[in-house]
C-alpha cells in the first residue's frame, strides 16, 4: 500500500478539468454495447471502475476500443445480442458496474459469473437479485446475497412493476437495463427520486422512457425489446469528483478556482444546494446540455462556512458527497446535522463509521444519532495530525486529504490506490492548483509528520 499526506499550502488557484462522470461513463458503455452500430464516447472516465465495465462488456462479446485519452468506440451488438462470457466478470471495486451489468445480462439466456474486490464482496446484492428474479432470472450467491455470484439469465423475461424499497439509482437502473430485453413495459416506482442518468442515456439512444407521478412517487416506465441506435456521447465532468477541489478551495484561505463543464443534473447536485446554504461562494455560468445532461462551469472562492441541517429527502441527490461535506462541516461554525444516512453504511466502506472515526482522529467532535451524522464545527480549522485508514474507499481517501490541506497539522492516508477507481490523477490535479500533497509510504512517516507538526505548530495557515 502506498499512502499520501496533505498539508496546508498557499491559496489554491487556477482552472482545472476533473475527469468524466463515473455514473454516466458506465451507462454510456453499457448502452452503446446493446445499441445497433457504432457509439463514440468522449471524455470517458478512465478510472478502474469504468475500465472494469469496458473489460466485462468485452468478455460479453462487445468490441470496445480506446482510440485516444477519453475517446472510446463501442461496436454495439443490439438489444439481446450479448454472448455468454467465457470468463468471470471481475468488477473490481464498482457497485455500479456490477449491479447494472447484472441487470443487463439477467435477461440474456446464458450464465454469467460476477466477482469483485474485498469491498464489493461485502456489499448487498439482494436488492438487485430480488427484482431481477421477478423478471425470470436466477442467482446463486454467496451467503447473505453477496459476490461472487452466478446469474442464470432467462430466455422468457417478464416485465414488472417494482417499487424500490431503498432509494437506489443502481437498483432502478439494473431493472431498466434488464427491461431492455423484456417484452412490454417495465415500471420502477421510486419514493425518493434518485439520479436519472439511465433514463437520460437510454432516451439519448432512442428508448421510450416515460416519467409519471404515482401518488407522489416518481414512476419510470421503459418500453422493452426496443431498438437502440449507436450515438455520439460527450461525458460531463463528474460533480462527485469536482466536490474535492471545490471544497478544498472553500476551505483554504484566499483560494479561487474554476471548474469547467461540470454535470449539474438536479438529481446529482444536492451538494451545491447544501454548500450554498452554508454560505459558500460558488457561481455557475454557461449552462448547457451534453448528451441530455445539464452542464455548467463553476467558479469557487474561499468562504467562511456556517453549519447546516440537511434533510433526509436530499440524501439521494448527494449520496456520494457526505464524506467531503462532513469535512466542510468540520470547518464551519456550529453543529451540522445530516439526516437519514443509512445507505452510507453499504457504500465502498461503511462511510458513516469511516467519516466519524476519521474526523474524531483529526480532533473534530462528531456523533452518530441513529442514521444521522452530527459534526460539531468551531468555525476554525481542526487539528488534523492523523493517519486515516481508507478501507478501499476512494472518497474517504480524498475527503481526508482535503481536510489535511487546511487543518493545523498534516493528514495522511494509508492507501491512495482506491483514488484511481474514480479520480485518476487526483494528486497531480490538486498539485497544479497549489495543494501540497505528497507520498507518505508507511506509518513511521506520519510519526515524523506528527512530531514535525508538534515542533513547528504546522500547518501555519491563518484563518479568519
Ligand atoms: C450510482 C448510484 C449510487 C451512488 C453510486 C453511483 C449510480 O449508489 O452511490 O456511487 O451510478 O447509479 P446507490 O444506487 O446504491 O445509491
Amino acid at each position: 500500500m502506498s499512502g499520501l499526506r496533505a498539508r496546508a499550502s498557499g491559496a489554491l488557484s487556477g482552472q482545472t478539468r476533473v475527469p468524466g462522470d463515473k455514473s454516466i461513463s458506465h451507462r454510456a458503455l453499457m448502452t452503446g454495447a446493446v445499441a445497433i452500430g457504432t457509439t463514440t464516447i468522449s471524455g470517458l472516465l478512465e478510472g478502474d471502475d469504468v475500465r472494469r465495465t469496458a473489460a466485462a462488456l468485452g468478455v460479453l462479446g462487445v468490441v470496445i476500443e480506446r482510440r485516444a485519452p477519453g475517446e472510446w468506440r463501442v461496436e454495439g451488438v443490439g438489444v439481446g445480442g450479448l454472448g455468454e462470457p467465457a470468463a468471470v466478470l471481475d468488477m473490481g471495486n464498482s457497485g455500479t458496474g456490477a449491479r447494472l451489468l447484472m441487470g443487463l445480462v439477467s435477461t440474456h439466456p446464458f450464465v454469467s459469473h460476477f466477482t469483485g474486490d474485498a469491498s464489493l464482496a461485502r456489499r448487498p446484492m439482494g436488492r438487485v437479485t430480488e427484482p431481477l428474479q421477478r423478471m425470470g432470472a436466477e442467482f446463486i450467491t454467496r451467503t447473505g446475497g453477496r459476490l461472487p455470484l452466478a446469474v442464470i439469465g432467462t430466455d422468457m423475461p417478464v416485465p414488472i412493476v417494482y417499487r424500490l424499497p431503498v432509494a437506489s439509482a443502481q437498483v432502478k437502473s439494473a431493472i431498466l437495463y434488464a427491461a431492455l430485453n423484456a417484452p412490454g413495459e417495465t415500471t420502477v416506482i421510486e419514493p425518493e427520486p434518485t439520479r436519472d442518468h439511465s433514463e437520460r442515456m437510454l432516451r439519448h439512444f432512442g428508448a421510450t422512457v416515460r416519467v409519471t407521478d404515482a401518488e407522489g412517487a416518481r414512476a419510470v416506465t421503459i418500453g422493452g425489446q426496443c431498438e437502440l441506435v449507436g450515438k455520439a456521447v460527450a461525458i460531463p465532468a463528474d460533480i462527485s469528483s469536482a466536490a474535492f477541489p471545490l471544497v478544498a478551495a472553500l476551505l483554504v484561505e484566499g483560494s479561487e478556482i474554476a471548474l469547467p463543464g461540470i454535470g449539474v443534473n438536479p438529481l446529482r447536485a444536492g451538494l451545491l444546494e447544501t454548500l450554498a446554504e452554508m454560505g459558500a461562494d460558488i457561481a455557475r455560468a454557461n449552462a448547457r446540455e451534453l448528451a441530455g445532461e445539464p452542464v455548467a462551469d463553476l467558479r469557487v472562492r474561499a468562504s467562511a462556512l456556517r453549519a447546516v441541517d440537511v434533510p433526509a429527502a436530499r440524501a439521494p441527490r448527494m449520496i456520494d458527497e457526505y464524506p467531503i461535506l462532513a469535512v466542510a462541516a468540520a470547518f464551519a461554525r456550529g453543529t451540522s446535522r445530516f439526516r437519514g444516512l443509512a445507505e452510507l453504511r453499504v457504500k465502498e466502506s461503511d462511510r458513516l463509521g469511516a467519516v466519524a472515526r476519521g474526523l474524531t482522529q483529526c480532533g473534530v467532535k462528531v456523533e452518530i444519532d441513529g442514521d444521522d451524522l452530527l459534526v460539531h464545527g468551531t468555525g476554525r480549522p481542526p487539528r488534523g495530525g492523523a493517519r486515516i485508514a481508507t478501507e478501499l474507499d476512494h472518497r474517504i481517501a480524498m475527503a481526508f486529504l482535503v481536510l489535511g490541506l487546511a487543518s493545523e497539522q498534516p493528514v495522511a492516508i494509508d492507501d491512495a490506490q482506491p483514488i484511481d477507481t474514480s479520480f485518476p490523477g487526483f494528486g497531480a490535479l490538486m498539485g497544479a492548483l497549489g495543494a501540497d500533497i505528497a507520498p507518505a509510504d508507511d506509518p513511521p512517516m506520519i510519526e515524523s509528520i506528527e512530531s514535525r507538526a508538534a515542533e513547528t505548530g504546522a500547518g501555519g495557515q491563518k484563518w479568519s
